[in-house]
């Protein structure tokens, strides 16, 4: 390629520095670096010492056709998500792959399809109906204990700490079949396996080395993978009604699954279903803290709280990317993208792009259509979506008949990393029946 061709499709460095840099995701500087590059270089390529060359697919158009062709941008064949070079080589030299777990998100076809099968059927609508009541009941307790605390505390509490967080991770516990006093190890072990960026979650408070890194993933497997042996061993002598039986007695190909695959299906069960839901959560009480008008409109109108939902889930986008990688040379936006190359899926661009969205930094709960990307696309599109959208319309339908009034009192703190990420502290102001 020639020099001109190269400098003009290189993103320039303090863009791409904003990137790859997680205390940028705890600030508006990503909104600022992707409507730069919607704006300028859509689909740009970052050239930085530290991580291989990648593309970064900033427009709405772009991530959903490179989405749904699986066969020509594979998940496996590269990190699914964005990883320096020094820590690729050393997950490399652990696993002998680029990825430390294989879940479905780390798999394409033949055995996507075949492992997704497995428990489509558990995620589709009619099935999680019936978790319904019992949500509800997990909604309520969880509002009274909000109600509770903010009383205590002459009417101030902080949404993540005192809802945001637990209720979630409750809800996919009971479905998975994890007892409760076994919630916060798999909420801290989440927290270590999406936020090791993050000071206040990482298990070395000091920035991390690429061999520490490395290290302090594999020990959160590790301990994951202990912890869902057991689970495993009951669930196959005493089979019951969760979904962690159908994990453990899942057959491919008419064998069982192997032991590494085992472990990574349970993770992303664990794991996909509450850091997620918990940051999309906190954004819509964070956006109606800010926008009085907006709270009352719903309040009043609780037919608008499915479209509150999906609009705090598109404001807040908590998975801020994965990565593809082609298969073959192909044209795309003007640019040659050659086999084997890596592509960052910015779904929080995609879900802000001017194209698609009036107003696109604005929460509107009212926002119709809502074509948003935060659940992906295509033959990975997430399997949880219903379970999200179910669990967070129980939770508002509970919270917003019983809150008068609410307000922000103090700063919003977001979590740093560049993978997923959201509120991790919203003190708030309340009144409640
Ligand atoms: C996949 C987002 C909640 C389980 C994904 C993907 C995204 C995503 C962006 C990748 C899609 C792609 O590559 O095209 C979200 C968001 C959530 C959420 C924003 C909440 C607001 C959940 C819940 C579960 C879940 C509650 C339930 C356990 C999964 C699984 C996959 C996935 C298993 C992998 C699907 C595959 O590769 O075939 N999610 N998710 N997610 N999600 Fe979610």
């Amino acid at each position: 390629m020639g020099a001109a061709a190269q400098a003009e499709e290189t993103i320039p460095a303090h863009v791409a520095t904003a990137l790859v840099d997680a205390a940028c995701y705890a600030d508006h500087r990503i909104h600022d670096a992707y409507r730069w590059l919607r704006a300028n270089n859509p689909l740009g390529r970052v050239r930085l010492e530290a991580f291989d060359p990648f593309w970064v697919v900033t427009r709405h158009a772009d991530i959903l056709s490179i989405s749904r062709q699986n066969d020509l941008f594979h998940n496996a064949d590269r990190a699914t998500t964005l990883t320096n070079k020094a820590v690729l080589e050393r997950v490399h030299k652990i696993t002998g792959q680029p990825n430390l777990v294989r879940s479905l998100v780390q798999m394409d076809a033949p055995d996507h399809p075949k492992y997704r099968a497995l428990t489509q059927g558990w995620f589709m609508p009619a099935n999680i109906a019936r978790f319904e009541p019992r949500i509800r009941e997990i909604a309520r307790a969880t509002v009274d204990r909000m109600a509770a605390k903010a009383a205590a505390n002459g009417g101030v509490c902080d949404f993540v700490e005192d809802v945001a967080l637990g209720y979630p991770l409750h809800v996919i516990m009971e479905i998975l079949g994890v007892p409760e006093e076994d919630e916060p190890r798999m909420l801290k072990l989440t927290q270590e396996l999406f936020g090791p960026q993050d000071p206040d979650t990482a298990r070395v408070r000091e920035a991390l080395s690429a061999e520490l890194f490395a290290a302090m993933l594999q020990a959160v497997v590790a301990d994951f993978a202990a912890y869902f042996q057991r689970i495993t061993e009951d669930r196959k002598a005493n089979p019951r009604e969760d979904l962690a039986t159908v994990i453990a007695n899942a057959k491919i190909n008419g064998e069982d699954m192997p032991l590494h695959d085992r472990t990574s299906y349970y993770m992303i069960v664990a794991t996909a279903g509450h850091d997620t839901t918990s940051s999309s959560t906190a954004g819509a009480i964070w956006a109606l803290a800010e926008d009085p008008e907006q709270f009352a409109r719903v309040k009043a109108e609780p037919g608008l709280i499915p479209g509150l939902v999906d609009e705090a889930i598109r404001w807040m986008t908590p998975v801020k990317h994965f990565m593809r990688s082609a298969t073959a040379d192909t044209e795309l936006g003007g640019r040659h993208i050659a086999r084997g190359d890596w592509l960052m899926l910015c779904y929080a661009s995609g879900n802000r792009d001017e194209a698609v969205f009036d107003e696109p930094d604005a929460f509107r709960c009212d926002r119709k259509p809502n074509r948003h990307v935060a659940f992906g696309y295509g033959a990975h599109l997430c399997l949880g979506q219903h379970l999200a959208r179910l669990e967070m319309r129980i939770l508002f339908e509970e919270l917003l008949q019983r809150l008068s009034s609410l307000a922000p009192v103090g700063p919003v703190k977001m979590t740093q990393a560049t993978f997923v990420n959201g509120p991790k502290k919203l003190p708030i102001r309340v009144e409640m029946s």
